[in-house]
């Protein structure tokens, strides 16, 4: 008797498995994860990306001249004296997915943050995660 029960019980489990395997998976969360991620599948857009000022933009902004410091903030209509690297009205423009999830952010580690900090693919296609899971599908 034992045994007949252990071995429904068994029956049941692998039934419950088989069911579970079936079932949708929950859809991941789309996140940022940096140009450098896209380059081994898409090389040679990546290369011509390097070479454009998209790629360079926060470096830009954190060279930013005082002359060109004034002329921003005239053409914004904007206050920033200095570290205009670390200023919300200029940062957003200057690096990719700015406070969006898993994009670009002030509280975020620098590891995250510098895989972001420029122009980059995802700024104009969108958050990648979903994408190099399954490529293919796009
Ligand atoms: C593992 C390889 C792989 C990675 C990593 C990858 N891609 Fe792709 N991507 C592909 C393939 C393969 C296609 C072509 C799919 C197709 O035509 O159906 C593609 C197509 C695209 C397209 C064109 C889609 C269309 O509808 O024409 C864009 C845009 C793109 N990828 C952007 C990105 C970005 C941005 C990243 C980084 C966040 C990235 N890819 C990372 C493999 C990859
Ligand atoms: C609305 C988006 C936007 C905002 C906000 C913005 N920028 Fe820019 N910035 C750009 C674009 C686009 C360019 C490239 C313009 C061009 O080449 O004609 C640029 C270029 C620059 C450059 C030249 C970089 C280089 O490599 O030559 C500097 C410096 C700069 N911005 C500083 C700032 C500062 C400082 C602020 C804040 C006061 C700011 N930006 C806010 C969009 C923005
Ligand atoms: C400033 C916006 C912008 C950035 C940054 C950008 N792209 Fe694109 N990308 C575009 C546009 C616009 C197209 C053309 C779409 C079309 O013709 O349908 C395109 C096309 C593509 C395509 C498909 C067409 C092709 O020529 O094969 C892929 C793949 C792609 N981009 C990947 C990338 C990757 C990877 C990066 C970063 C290294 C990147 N893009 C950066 C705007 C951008």
């Amino acid at each position: 008797m034992i045994k007949k029960i252990l071995a429904f019980v068994l029956a049941l489990a692998v039934a419950a498995a088989a069911l579970a395997a079936d079932a949708p998976k929950a859809v991941p969360k789309n996140d940022h994860v940096g140009a450098k991620k896209c380059m081994p599948c898409h090389m040679k857009i990546y290369k011509a990306w390097t070479e454009v000022r998209h790629a360079h933009a926060f470096e830009g902004l954190k060279a930013t001249t005082p002359e060109q410091l004034k002329a921003m903030n005239e053409l914004l209509k904007t206050d920033v004296k200095e570290k205009p690297e670390t200023a919300a009205v200029c940062v957003g423009c200057h690096v990719t997915g700015y406070k969006q999830p898993g994009g670009y952010h002030p509280a975020a580690g620098s590891l995250k943050n510098a895989a972001l900090a420029f122009v980059g693919c995802e700024l104009c296609h969108g958050p990648g995660s979903q994408h190099m899971a399954v490529p293919i599908n796009d």
